[in-house]
């Protein structure tokens, strides 16, 4: 059995973690467990920016943390937890400053202070940005602070299962996928931060890698899953691809119209227009392919002409590279034809905001950044809080993290032993798929795909959510008889899909059964047939977990306090 121990262990190698091994490099013994090369984590492809209420701009004078916190919870449609929102954006500032000091290079204004741009939903033009590859340059940076500081990294491991004894954590479980060697990394304090699982949709905006394994692999483990039933849809990616095409290509100024040439957002948000929040520009422009006014392949118009060559060399070059390549489009002289895809999820797992912040209900267990759901974005997050969420909530689970000591609770014996079970399931795992005789994953995984994208939308309703919850519970049964059959583990791709399966299955079947139980219309959960939002029965925080065979529903109170409920309107 081969085992390394550490005092933390930290899975995923995207911002959230960087920022987590960065605090802890030189201090304790942690490592950074990486499906892919850091560089290649999802944290990358953010375009637009990260928010932060520095007030640089003339027009953004008067902003201010509180502003900014007003912003993310009324654009949560009340749902997000109003003191862990107010923390974020009174750390906002100070992790920008922090970030540029590492050396991001950040677009500047005339000044020579971090320009700042306008992102939907919010008050003043607040997104710090560097062109339109912000989380590319905030990943890089980062990672050279990482290297600077030896952190040690273990690229290419596969997370399959956390190691448990009774509620405690006990380390992981990985694949070596260049060897396809199992190994244990022993900790008892391990922080999850592996990013969402856009990767159940079909159409959506993320990386392949995006298949929730910190989700799946804490659910199996008894955690529950908060909040899963509020997925992100972003108004503006790619026809074909659905690659993202920044929010801040509309924070630029520019326009979407229907195929009739309307400006359709003036009937919907008549102030904010292209700049209303996501969930409020993705519902318009479903709207319009659902009533006949978009074009036939189902998109809209994204006319970003009218910023002239030289905004769009300076501001938007990714996007103008992008559009090229994959939809022979070049931004300057035309249109980009743009629709709705998945894009986010403001669910993920049970995470504290008070008492030991980021922790699960597993003792010693964390988790962060899209992983989690602490919550600060609710029902709806607003464009440029993710990547300050994946930086601040490092910084801060970190520091609790080393705040509360190194711990080693647990005898040699029980730890031990629950490695070699865990090791044995695993085995016992891959044998029985090589034995079963039923489908292919590809073919589940397409079913499972086609089956969110056509029902849990960005319009829902009882009879598609029922047919959802209905027939991911057959591909639940059929995936208990997979098969795979093969015992070659090296860089084996199709094992490694299989794995992912696994954990997608179940976060897609939590996202349609939390769906299906909500009730009501809040921020990006839109019930046809509920189309109210219910803050009697429905301001509550919704807790996903298995009990066998069966998923249950339990729900905890939002913290509010801060800002009064009010009606949006944008
Ligand atoms: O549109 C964007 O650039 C995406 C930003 C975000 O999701 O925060």
């Amino acid at each position: 059995m081969n085992v390394q121990e550490f005092d933390v262990v930290i899975v995923g190698g995207g911002l959230s973690g960087l920022r987590v091994a960065f605090e802890l490099a030189g201090k304790w013994n942690a490592a950074v467990i990486s499906k892919v090369h850091p560089l290649r984590s999802h944290s990358g492809a953010a375009q637009g920016g990260i928010n932060a209420a520095l007030a640089n701009t003339p027009t953004g004078k008067d902003d201010e943390p509180k502003r900014h916190a007003y912003d993310t919870v009324y654009g949560s449609d009340y749902l997000a937890d109003q003191d862990a929102a107010m923390f974020l954006a009174e750390e906002a500032p100070k992790i920008v400053i922090e970030l540029e000091s590492m050396g991001a290079p950040f677009s500047r204004l005339d000044s020579g202070l971090i320009a700042q741009r306008p992102f939907g939903g919010a008050g003043f033009p607040r997104t710090c940005y560097a062109g339109d590859r912000t989380g590319h340059v905030l990943l890089h940076t980062l990672y050279e602070q990482c290297v600077r500081k030896e952190v040690k990294f273990y690229d290419e491991f596969f997370l399959i299962d956390l190691i448990k004894v009774d509620n405690q954590i006990a380390g992981i479980i990985t694949m070596n996928m260049a060897t396809g060697e199992l190994v244990i990394f022993r900790s008892e304090i391990v922080v999850l931060a592996t990013g969402g699982f856009g990767r159940i949709y079909k159409r959506s905006t993320n990386a392949i890698i995006n298949t929730g394994d910190g989700l799946g692999a804490a659910f199996r483990a008894g955690i529950p899953m908060q909040d899963c039933e509020f997925v992100q849809f972003h108004p503006t990616t790619l026809l074909g691809t659905n690659i993202l095409m920044t929010e801040g290509a509309r924070g630029e100024g520019g326009l979407l119209f229907n195929k009739d040439g309307e400006r359709f957002m003036s009937k919907v948000a008549a102030k904010a227009m292209e700049l209303a929040p996501r969930d409020i520009v993705s519902r318009a422009i479903e709207t319009e392919i659902i009533e006949g006014r978009a074009f036939e392949d189902g998109y809209v118009h994204l006319d970003l002409t009218r910023l002239g060559k030289e905004k769009i060399m300076e501001r938007l070059p990714g996007i103008r590279e992008i559009s090229m390549f994959f939809a022979g489009v070049d931004p300057i002289e035309k249109p980009i034809p743009v629709q709705p895809a998945q894009h986010y999820s403001m669910g993920g797992i049970a995470s504290k905001y008070k008492g030991d912040f980021g922790e699960t209900p597993m003792n010693g267990l964390y988790s962060i950044g899209e992983t989690s759901c602490i919550s600060v974005h609710g029902a709806n997050r607003l464009g440029g809080n993710s990547l300050l969420e994946t930086v601040v909530f490092g910084r801060y689970v970190s520091r609790v993290i080393l705040k509360g000591g190194k711990k080693k609770k647990l005898s040699s014996e029980v730890v031990l032993k629950a490695e070699e079970q865990t090791l044995d399931m695993v085995e016992n795992l891959f044998k029985q798929w090589k034995e079963n005789t039923g489908n292919k994953p590809v073919e589940i995984r397409l079913v499972m795909k086609e089956t969110l994208d056509k029902n849990v939308g960005v319009y829902r309703e009882v009879s598609k959510l029922q047919y959802a919850v209905t027939t991911l519970q057959k591909l639940q049964k059929e995936f208990k008889s997979v098969q795979f059959d093969t015992d070659d583990r090296v860089f084996n791709f199709g094992l490694i899909r299989l794995l992912e399966l696994r954990n997608m299955i179940d976060i897609a079947e939590v996202t349609a059964f939390s769906a299906l139980w909500r009730e009501e219309s809040r921020g990006a959960h839109y019930r046809t047939d509920f189309p109210k939002r219910n803050d009697e029965k429905y301001l509550v925080h919704s807790l996903v977990s298995r009990d066998k065979e069966n998923l249950v529903m339990k729900t905890k109170p939002v913290t509010l306090g801060l800002f009064e409920l009010k009606e949006r309107a944008y």
